[in-house]
């Protein structure tokens, strides 16, 4: 079997994911997925946010046994492998130091290729995971990450030409649920939290300001300020404010970034003429922001892809669908590659 299949010449690609809080692998064989594993890391809810020393802790103990069942679930051995793909930035410098030296090593031991993938490419490449019945879109087309760490609108000419038409230049999208739900006490990560009171909620119940950044840049510091004073002044007023009018501050808050997101997001279709809209990143979980982005994709006749959840909060298939498309151009790294907390997507 194993001859056979090196004779049809399959391609086996072991991804790797560590620049945040994520330790994740996965094993994609010709583009399709046999595992997508992700061990998540529930030592940071106390804190509010990511505490970076002990995410890369948290790395060390969990890549081993991740990397593990990945191949165990995907029914292959190390040595079946072609090439191992790892993101090589933009994150957390400590924790993208883990998979990065674990991939290095392993890349090294099997004598296979080492691929160093863009964490921000990746979450666009994710839409051309192949899965059965799931359209991918065309080139060149526009593309929204949003998620705790990222904020990009993104113009995709082809796999590896990308430009950035705007991003957030302070708060991450989720970044600024999470901090806005701190305030109204939710736990963290507040994005879920508020996305569920907001359902109960009345958008309009309160106003809160939407940045005025003229071109295609978000700015979500403004917002979590005038939340926090008007919070202030009103549990002056009564200390059970928050309590009293929760579902509708949830509602209003997530009304705000959604009209954010979406102002900006017709600006930049206008600009590109562009008739495909691809979404990646955690908050594109967000029920009311997936409702609102059908109805705009409606409106303005635009073909919308957004993949399944799995593969677009952090995950090791995007990396490893990276892995196999710059496998294909034998695009591969040298093994003293090193790490990069900040990277542009369009380097
Ligand atoms: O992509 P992701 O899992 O990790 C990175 O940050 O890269 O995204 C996590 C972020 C968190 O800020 C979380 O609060 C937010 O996505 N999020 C949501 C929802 N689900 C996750 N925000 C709003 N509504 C949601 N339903
Ligand atoms: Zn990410």
């Amino acid at each position: 079997m194993d001859n056979l299949n090196k004779i049809k010449k399959d391609i086996r690609i072991l991804g790797i994911e560590s620049s945040c809080d994520e330790t994740a692998a996965a094993v994609l064989i010709n583009g399709k997925i046999r595992s997508n594993i992700i061990a998540g890391q529930d030592v940071h809810r106390e804190y509010g946010g990511v505490v970076p020393e002990l995410a890369s802790r948290a790395h060390q103990q969990n890549i081993v046994p991740v990397v593990d069942v990945a191949l165990k679930k995907a029914g292959i051995s190390p040595r079946d492998l072609d090439a191992v793909a790892v993101t090589a930035g933009p994150g957390l410098l400590g924790s993208l130091l883990v998979g990065l030296s674990f991939a290095k090593s392993l890349a090294l031991a099997l004598d296979i290729p080492l691929i160093g993938v863009h964490h921000m490419q990746a979450h666009i490449l994710a839409h051309f995971i192949y899965d059965e019945g799931q359209p991918q879109p065309e080139f060149p087309f526009l593309a929204l990450t949003i998620s705790g760490g990222h904020t990009q609108i993104v113009w995709v000419e082809d796999y590896f030409k990308m430009k950035i038409l705007g991003e957030t230049k302070d708060d991450a999208i989720g970044e600024a649920f999470d901090k806005i739900a701190q305030l109204l006490g939710l736990p963290y990560p507040g994005g879920p939290q508020i996305d569920r009171l907001a359902k109960r909620g009345n958008p309009k119940a309160f106003k809160f300001p939407v940045s005025n950044i003229e071109n295609l840049d978000f700015s979500f510091s403004g917002l979590k300020t005038s939340v926090l004073y008007f919070l202030q002044k009103k549990l002056k007023e009564n200390p059970e404010f928050i309590k009293e009018n929760l579902a509708d501050l949830a509602a209003s808050v997530q009304h705000t970034i959604i009209k954010t997101v979406i102002e900006k997001l017709d600006k930049a279709v206008r600009l590109t003429g562009t008739k495909r809209l691809a979404i990646g990143g955690g908050v594109s979980a967000n029920r009311g922001l997936r409702e609102a982005l059908e109805s705009f994709a409606r409106e303005n006749d635009l073909a919308l892809f957004i993949p399944d959840f799995s593969y677009t909060t952090d995950n090791a298939a995007m990396i490893a669908i990276a892995g196999y498309l710059k496998y294909k151009k034998g695009e591969f790294s040298p093994l003293d590659l090193i790490p990069r907390a900040r990277w542009s997507i369009e380097e």
